[in-house]
């Protein structure tokens, strides 16, 4: 059963924020060194914000990059979806904000929470509304600001994520094999307890008690994750090729969500699938949750690695437990 939708990327652009924060930074903060987070993670750098910059202003940055590239007027967009975990407030919806810094008059949209998955789940949101034929361009973001929810005591987790945003802009597709071919999403709530901030919530709203708990931050148990991960990313990979008469060797881009380096290898290694068609990014950005994936993309045509009619497969696994996989060919 293939879920064809007839929308397609007709651009991707994205923001880091300027501040770089090496692994060295790190060794002065927690018991660590830039030899354990190479070796453990493959990050070397990841890229931070100053105080009073949030999701807003990255997704902002990473929009308004996207509007110059494309050509597209801000009126001209129909609807903004927002991936984020690490959304400015809990109300209103970042989105919002996004809509109206960059001028997007016209234009409704929301925010998704899917953690890591969220691009995925965006993309293939947005793309319903370009299939259904009700909408013409749909701006689909993810932006995470994960600094402002790490535990700078906790060393486990402190040294993974980084900070940024990336967009894509999707349109009609022009026939049946171009853009987005196919997609799998899958969720496994019986993974929360592994990936999750426990505090803030309508559960354990804010306190002095949980913030003294360290409740507001990141929560991982990160070795039952890593063995998630690698299995349902090279599963869901399998089944989305095989489903749509694929084989590896028909793939041009595998872009995976960047948590970890060895996740990355050891996908790819199951999947049997040339180190030279996946994109890594990770030493640069850490894990960026909703960022990865489109940063990851921009990546790759800005070294000149995705050519019209290119087979890209995406593929993520993210807190909840949830999974993403797209499947399309590059339009562009
Ligand atoms: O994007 C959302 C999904 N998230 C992920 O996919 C993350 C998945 N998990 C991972 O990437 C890895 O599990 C981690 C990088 C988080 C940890 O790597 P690991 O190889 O699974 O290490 P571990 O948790 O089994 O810990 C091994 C040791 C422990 O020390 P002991 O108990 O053996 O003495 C940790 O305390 O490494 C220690 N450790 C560190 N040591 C130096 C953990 N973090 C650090 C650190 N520096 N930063």
């Amino acid at each position: 059963m293939s879920h064809r939708i007839a929308a397609k990327i007709t651009g991707v652009a994205g923001y880091l924020p300027p501040k770089v924060m090496t692994n060295a930074d790190f060794e002065k903060i927690v018991d660590t060194s830039d030899e354990w987070i190479r070796t453990r993670t493959g990050i070397r750098e990841r890229h931070v914000v100053e105080k009073g910059m949030a999701s807003s202003h990255l997704a902002t940055e990473a929009a308004k990059a996207l509007l110059a590239q494309t050509k597209t007027d801000p009126e001209e967009i129909d609807l903004i979806v927002l991936a984020s975990v690490t959304p400015d407030m809990f109300f209103p919806a970042t989105a919002c904000l996004v809509q109206c810094r960059i001028g997007a008059k016209r234009a409704w949209g929301f925010d998704l929470s899917a953690a890591c998955s969220g691009f995925a789940y965006a993309l293939t949101v947005g793309a319903q509304f370009v299939g259904a034929g009700t909408h013409k361009k749909v701006m689909v973001i993810g932006s995470d600001t994960m600094t402002s929810i790490l535990d700078y005591r906790d060393r486990a987790t402190c040294v993974l994520f980084g900070d940024g945003a990336g967009a894509v802009l999707l349109e009609p597709a022009n026939g049946p094999n171009e853009g987005i071919l196919d997609f799998e999403h899958d969720v496994d709530g019986s993974g929360g307890e592994f990936l999750y901030m426990p505090g803030g919530g309508s559960l354990h709203p804010s306190t002095k008690e949980t913030v003294e708990k360290r409740m507001h931050y990141v929560h991982q148990e990160g070795s039952q994750v890593f063995k998630y991960a690698v299995r349902r990313m090279a599963e869901l990979s399998v089944h989305l090729l095989e489903r749509n008469g694929f084989k590896k060797e028909d793939l041009s881009l595998f872009v995976p969500h960047q948590a970890n380096l060895r996740i990355i290898r050891a996908t790819e290694e199951r999947l049997g699938i040339d180190g030279s068609k996946v994109m890594v990014n990770i030493d640069k950005y850490g894990n960026t949750t909703a960022g990865t994936i489109p940063l990851g993309l921009r990546d790759a045509v800005a070294q000149g690695r995705l050519r019209k009619g290119d087979l890209v497969l995406i593929v993520t696994v993210g807190a909840g437990y949830t999974t993403g996989g797209v499947l399309l060919r590059w339009a562009y």
